[in-house]
């Protein structure tokens, strides 16, 4: 077995892009409220003078430590911390700055999640059915598919997975927990199969697990919430960033950079 480098844990997207954007004064303060591995922040650490602050959130204890190893070198970051994007004002108020000159925000989960199938996150591999991003705290995939009724669990995937075939396979894990308790991402998914066409059902599992983690996670609830709380913390001429990765994120951020622009 080989040990895995630090570098596996997440491949950063747009870091061109990211620094770019986000650099406005090297000397600067920066924000990474995803830090993940630390891919993105360690890019930003390699483009700004020595005099410049970064800063990184995670809610995953396993990312920050990560993203500790990853950055260990790097003396411009000042602070990696464990905590939810939603909470960013009451987290940075033992730091140094605390308004910054750019802030990122790379929505979604990273691949260590999705490829570490003791998180729950994947249908292609089998594994304890649990998707919480914060493993201490919150109530895990199994059981909100314990405690919810048919038309819950319906709405939930019709909304957060955009899945045509919602009221079948609520109906179908409801029937199947009358028998036995769904708790492993690979009985969740055999029962999907066992109700939707075959040409259809990697897609449909996508979307069922994006819907079930973006329940657990209340992941549009935390946007909805961080967005503002991260426009308060920009010095002027500060700069935003998000990396969306599904409509339901893009359409939440779009509305809101719009109100932004429309006229009072
Ligand atoms: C796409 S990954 C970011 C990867 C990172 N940019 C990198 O370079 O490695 C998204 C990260 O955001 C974290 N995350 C998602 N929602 C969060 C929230 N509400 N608060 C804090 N962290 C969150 C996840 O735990 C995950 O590590």
């Amino acid at each position: 077995m080989t040990k895995k480098k630090t570098d596996d844990y997440h491949r950063p997207v747009l870091v061109a892009e990211v620094a770019k954007y986000l650099i406005s004064d090297p000397n600067g303060a920066y924000l990474d409220l995803t830090v993940g591995g630390g891919g993105h922040l360690r890019a930003l650490s390699l483009r700004v003078e020595p005099g410049a602050r970064l800063y990184g959130i995670d809610r995953d204890a396993e990312a920050i430590a990560a993203a500790q190893r990853a950055l260990r070198k790097r003396p411009e970051v000042h602070a990696l911390e464990k905590g939810t994007f939603a909470e960013v004002g009451t987290i940075i108020q033992t730091w140094p700055d605390r308004l910054f000159h750019g802030i990122l925000l790379d929505l979604g989960v990273s691949s260590h999640q999705i490829n570490e199938a003791s998180r729950g996150f994947s249908f292609q591999s089998d594994g304890p059915l649990d998707m919480r991003m914060d493993r201490s705290s919150g109530e895990s995939a199994a059981t909100l598919l314990e405690r919810l009724e048919t038309r819950e669990l319906a709405e939930l995937i019709r909304k957060y997975g955009e899945e045509r075939m919602a009221k079948r396979i609520a109906q179908a894990i409801v029937r199947e927990r009358q028998t036995a308790p769904i708790r492993t991402t690979g009985h969740l998914a055999r029962i999907i199969r066992s109700v939707v066409p075959s040409a259809h059902v990697v897609k449909t599992l996508a979307r069922v697990f994006q819907a079930l983690r973006i329940a657990v996670n209340d992941e549009l609830g935390q946007l909805k919430r961080v967005l503002p709380a991260a426009f308060d913390l920009l010095l002027p001429g500060g700069r935003l960033a998000v990396i969306s990765y599904h409509s339901l994120e893009d359409r939440t951020v779009k509305q809101y950079f719009r109100s932004l622009a429309a006229p009072p």
